[in-house]
């Protein structure tokens, strides 16, 4: 089976690839590099032994990824590539709304127009906005207006552009898959998540203090309703993400129209057990300080993800630890992240 992994040299997409090509599946990328290096793929290839096809494509050129879908035929595809920074959304919603909307729905024009009918979306925990509950299950309310940013709310639209499109065409099968925090990296050290500039995220923050790259964490609250006070999320490492797509595939492959998962552990950590978490895995001290809140930032937030377990038979397998050690391994081998990525 040949799938086509949009946003595949990019952080998630890049352990994705990997995945499915130890799972034995022929792999396609299409991305335009504007947030990532195309060194990810060639270090996947070299971890693997198999080759993946790239083209340098945006999602905004509908000819361009016309031209990929006349040149190979796909099975599936799995669609990572979009903008991802919540703060940078806040001042950039055109952007953002262009980007992740128009460039999904030209790829499923171009899906449509190819016969390729099986999709698998990067959704978000985000779509959540304010939880009334949790653990989340996946019949939590996601209401538009409790989402705090444009990034959040286009992963919301998309959902519903996705859900509205396999219903007008009910031979088309959707999963849209909601990530809670996904961190760590690849066990070999060779792939990783690589920001650009400042990281906004709490792990990839938490890595260059402790490579020495940034003086000290800031950690937004002290004073949430929680364990230690300290924002609480379901961290997930990336492989485990990255499985949980191949298995995806597999459920799509039975024809069930449009299925939604949480991929996270149901475990919350907090602020301050991640950075216990990271201390002990690299050896360093990591200098703290508690500021003020975040605005947008919400207490707590972690998955009920039974559903994936029960239907996908698919069950997040590493904890904290492993995710600091591995998170670690590859910050400390590539402390300026890949060479040449998107800088
Ligand atoms: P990433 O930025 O590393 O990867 C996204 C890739 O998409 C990049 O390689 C980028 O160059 C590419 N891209 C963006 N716009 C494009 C376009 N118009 N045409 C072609 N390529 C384009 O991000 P990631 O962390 O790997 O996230 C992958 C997906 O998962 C995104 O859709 C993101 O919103 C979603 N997601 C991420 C997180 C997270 O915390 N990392 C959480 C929930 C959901
Ligand atoms: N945090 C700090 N200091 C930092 C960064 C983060 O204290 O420098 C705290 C936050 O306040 C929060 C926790 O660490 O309590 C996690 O924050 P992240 O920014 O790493 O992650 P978020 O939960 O805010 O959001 C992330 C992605 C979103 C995604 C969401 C759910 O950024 O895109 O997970 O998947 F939608």
């Amino acid at each position: 089976m040949h799938i086509l992994v949009t946003g595949g040299s990019g952080y998630i997409g890049s352990h994705t690839c990997l995945e499915l090509l130890q799972a034995g599946y022929q792999v396609s990328v299409v991305d335009n590099l504007c947030n990532s290096s195309q060194e990810s793929l060639a270090r996947v290839s070299r971890l693997t032994g198999k080759k993946i096809s790239f083209f340098r494509v945006d999602l905004l050129d509908p000819s361009g990824l016309d031209e990929v879908f006349q040149k190979q035929t796909f099975d599936a595809v799995i669609h990572f590539a979009g903008l991802k920074a919540v703060g940078e959304s806040v001042g950039k919603p055109l952007v953002y709304y262009q980007n992740n909307v128009t460039g999904t729905i030209n790829l499923c024009e171009v899906m449509q127009r190819h016969g390729v009918r099986d999709i698998v979306f990067s959704s978000s925990a985000t779509v959540y906005g304010i939880p009334e509950s949790l653990p989340l299950t996946e019949s939590a309310p996601t209401l538009i207006n409790l989402i705090t940013n444009p990034y959040g709310r286009s992963k919301l639209i998309l959902e519903f552009v996705l859900r509205d499109w396999q219903a007008a065409n009910p031979d088309f099968n959707v999963a849209l898959l909601r990530y809670f925090n996904p961190v760590g990296a690849h066990g070999s050290g060779e792939i990783g998540e690589d920001p650009n500039g400042i990281p906004n995220n709490l792990l990839p923050y938490v890595s260059q203090v402790a490579v020495g790259q940034l003086p000290r964490l800031k950690i937004f609250g002290g004073d949430y309703e929680t364990k230690d006070g300290t924002g609480v999320r379901d961290y997930i490492h990336v492989v485990d993400l990255a499985i949980g797509h191949v298995q995806a595939l597999d459920r799509l492959r039975q024809n069930p129209g449009v299925v939604t998962y949480n991929l996270g552990t149901g475990n919350g950590y907090s602020v301050l057990e991640v950075v216990s978490a990271f201390e002990k895995a690299s050896g360093q001290t990591i200098a703290y300080e508690i500021v003020g809140r975040r605005a947008g930032d919400i207490a707590a937030c972690y998955a009920d993800p039974s559903l994936a377990k029960s239907e996908l038979g698919w069950v997040a397998e590493r904890g904290l630890d492993e995710m600091c050690a591995d998170g670690w391994r590859w910050q400390s081998m590539n402390p300026h992240g890949f060479p040449m990525a998107g800088k």
